[in-house]
Order: C-alpha cells, then sequence, then structure tokens
C-alpha cells in the first residue's frame, strides 16, 4: 500500500483528485467506483474545478457508487442519489445514463443487487475504486463481520454508523437502518483503490484497517490484500501509525527503486 500523507484535508483532497484526473486523461471511458460522505466532499470539488477550469471531460466516464439507505427516495436530501448529484454530477458533464446508484427503493432487493454487480462486469469493472472509512473500519457498508467475499447486498447498519450518521438527520431515529452496499469482494475487483481518510476521529480506524491485522472486524483491512492501493490521509487521520516516520520517508524519496 502507497501512503500519502498531506498536512491538510485540502491538500489531500487535491493530491487524491489529481490521481482521477490522471486516470481520466489516460483513459477517457474509465469506470469509477465513488462513495458519499464528509470525506470524499473536497476531491469532488477539485474535480468540479477541475472541469471548469481545465476541461477535465467526463462525458464518456461511467461511475457506480458504493452504496444507498434503504427507503429514501432519489430527490431525499439525505440519500446519497441526491447527495452525488448536488456534490458532483451537477457540476460535470457525465451524462446521466451513464451514473449507477444502488437503488434504496426497489421492490426485489436480491435482484437488483445481482443486476448491480452484472453491470459492473458488463461495464468492464472499476478501474478506479474510491473509498472513505467508517469509525468502525467499514467501507462501503460493510459492517463489522461481514464476509470479505461479500458482494451487493443489504446490511443492517451497526450502531456506531448509524451514531455517526446521525448528525445529518434530524434525530438519531430518522436514520435508516439498512443499506444496500457493494460486498467487499465487489471492490476488491476494483483494479485501483483510493483510500481516503481524514481527522482524528477516524485514525483509530485508519491504524487497524493499514497496519493490523486482516480481519472481517475491520473490513478496510481487506485492503492490505489488494495489490494497488494508496491512501491519501491527513496527518490528523495518520496519527496512530506506527510507521509514520517510514510512510513519510518513502513519500519524500518517492517509491520504487530510482530511474535507471
Ligand atoms: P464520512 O463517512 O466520510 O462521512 O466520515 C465515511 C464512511 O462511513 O465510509
Amino acid at each position: 500500500m502507497e501512503i500519502i500523507i498531506s498536512s491538510t484535508y485540502e491538500e489531500m483532497s487535491k493530491a487524491a483528485a489529481k490521481a482521477v484526473a490522471e486516470l481520466l486523461n489516460s483513459k477517457p471511458n474509465a469506470v469509477l467506483g465513488l462513495p458519499t460522505g464528509s470525506t470524499p466532499i473536497g476531491v469532488y470539488k477539485e474535480l468540479a474545478r477541475m472541469h471548469k477550469s481545465e476541461g477535465l471531460d467526463f462525458s464518456r466516464v461511467t461511475t457506480f457508487n458504493l452504496d444507498e439507505y434503504v427507503g429514501l427516495k432519489k430527490d431525499h436530501p439525505q440519500s446519497y442519489h441526491y447527495f452525488m448529484h448536488e456534490n458532483l454530477f451537477k457540476h460535470i458533464n457525465i451524462p446521466k445514463q451513464n451514473v449507477y446508484i444502488p437503488s434504496g427503493t426497489t421492490d426485489n432487493y436480491a435482484a437488483f443487487c445481482q443486476w448491480y454487480e452484472r453491470r459492473i462486469k458488463e461495464c468492464g469493472g472499476i478501474d478506479m475504486q474510491l473509498l472513505g472509512i467508517g469509525s468502525d473500519g467499514h467501507i462501503g457498508f460493510n459492517e463489522p463481520s461481514s464476509s470479505l467475499g461479500s458482494r451487493t447486498r443489504i446490511k443492517t447498519l451497526a450502531r456506531p454508523t448509524i451514531e455517526d450518521n446521525a448528525r445529518f438527520f434530524e434525530k438519531i431515529e430518522d436514520v435508516p437502518i439498512y443499506a444496500i452496499t457493494m460486498g467487499v469482494g465487489t471492490i476488491f475487483e476494483a483494479r485501483k483503490i483510493v483510500f481516503l481518510a481524514n481527522g482524528a476521529n477516524k485514525a483509530d480506524a485508519v491504524a487497524k484497517a493499514i497496519e493490523g491485522p486482516v480481519t472481517s472486524m475491520i473490513t478496510a483491512s481487506a485492503l492490505q490484500l489488494h495489490p494497488d492501493v494508496t491512501a491519501y490521509l491527513d496527518r490528523a487521520a495518520a496519527g496512530k501509525l506506527t510507521m509514520i516516520d517510514y510512510y513519510e520517508w518513502v513519500q519524500a524519496k518517492g517509491p520504487g527503486a530510482p530511474k535507471q
């Protein structure tokens, strides 16, 4: 895993957005996997800026979102459909038909989940998956004890997740209890993973994910087995990494052998 530690959230977001832009410049019809939450907002802002001022083109890009709350309509202000539209899609030139977000209101979740998995494959698989991490170590809504081989399905949210996400709702009872989420196995098939975390409240989960044992109790720890992961962290989120001096040393020297 490559670990890039930035001094601020803005710097972290710009570094990750640059990685996305580099992919789109080399593969204009790339397939992106996208997260919601507070973490990626800075990346989305920077991508919108790059589209507006530098012509970053999304006209051939396809996106698949990680998850959606069960029971929230697309136009509900806390739905992930709404979030993606407000924070990214309305600011860029992605065609509507290239956007896939799990449905929170289908009448057949099992069939929908199978279709979603099939659509990802039909579109050629995910080239780059962006991910945040929950304070309980989840990726997507793959809560502790989720199978590391899991596929898109309905998950019951864990109490810490409901408490974390209550800040977006009027009261905690309004937070949906169920979500539809890509599985750890689905995420793992992305060719490249961009893992994002900021803030001291993520430091424990980040340390467990990057340096702890691989365990379904911290589903982000499965990323240790993936061949191409870059973690973009701000200093606060990196605060509990025991090998931080080494990661900063690698970052300063540039990873890999010197060029011949
Ligand atoms: P956050 O959520 O970005 O709002 O902290 C991350 C997550 O739960 O995956």
